[in-house]
């Protein structure tokens, strides 16, 4: 396919989000998008070589420099995105919060994949509050990033079942094989300009 759009995609960790998407885009020579850039704010995000093995281009702009203005690291943040050409910024695993300064940059531009079942469990330890709260479903989300915490219109969500005994690592693992299935079905559904509400079971 020609005219296809730069994805960006941002990681803090391992990035089986990233390959999940990656993948999907490389795989399939009818895709709206193509890989333009993988970013991580740490240089020893395993992510980053799964990234350049597969032929995407790869940064790394550490935000431990800039102690606590988030401002100073994100202007550097966004220098190699805007550099790519990116067209839409995917967050996966990527775990600094962004200003809503950064963020308006790529209003309507930018999704972000979160470990639970929005509005339920936004920030961290998702899995751990979804046990304690007795919850029979879990899951995961794709949504538009807003200025607000894992905030934002939903596109997506794909559901697990709790079952007895589960640990937080059980239930991490079994809703992060839906991540993978999601957010490239998401991404691909939000180039093509769909926006209604992608469910998997
Ligand atoms: C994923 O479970 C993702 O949903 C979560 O971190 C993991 C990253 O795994 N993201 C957040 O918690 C964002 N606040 P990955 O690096 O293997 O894709």
């Amino acid at each position: 396919m020609r005219n296809k759009k730069a994805v960006a995609i941002l990681v803090s960790g391992g990035g089986s989000n990233m390959v999940a998407l990656v993948d999907s885009m490389l795989n399939d020579p009818d895709h709206p998008g193509r890989p333009c850039l993988v970013l991580s704010n740490n240089a020893d995000a395993g992510g980053l070589k799964r990234a350049a093995e597969r032929g995407v281009a790869t940064a790394v702009v550490d935000h431990r420099p800039f102690g606590s203005d988030r401002a100073a690291f994100e202007a550097e943040l966004v220098k190699p995105i805007l550099e790519a050409g990116a067209d839409v910024v995917c967050l996966a695993g990527f775990m600094r919060v962004l200003t809503a300064g950064f963020v308006s940059q790529f209003e309507g531009r930018m999704l972000n994949i979160h470990p639970s079942l929005l509005p339920k469990y936004k920030g961290l330890h998702t899995h751990a509050r979804a046990l304690e709260a007795g919850d029979a479903r879990h899951g995961c989300t794709v949504h538009e990033v807003t200025p607000l915490l894992d905030d934002g219109p939903i596109l997506g969500q794909a559901e697990v079942p709790v079952l007895e005994g589960d640990t937080p690592d059980d239930l991490a693992a079994r809703v992060l094989e839906q991540e993978h299935r999601l957010y490239p079905a998401v991404l691909a559904r939000y180039l093509r300009g769909e926006r209604s509400v992608l469910h998997l079971g």
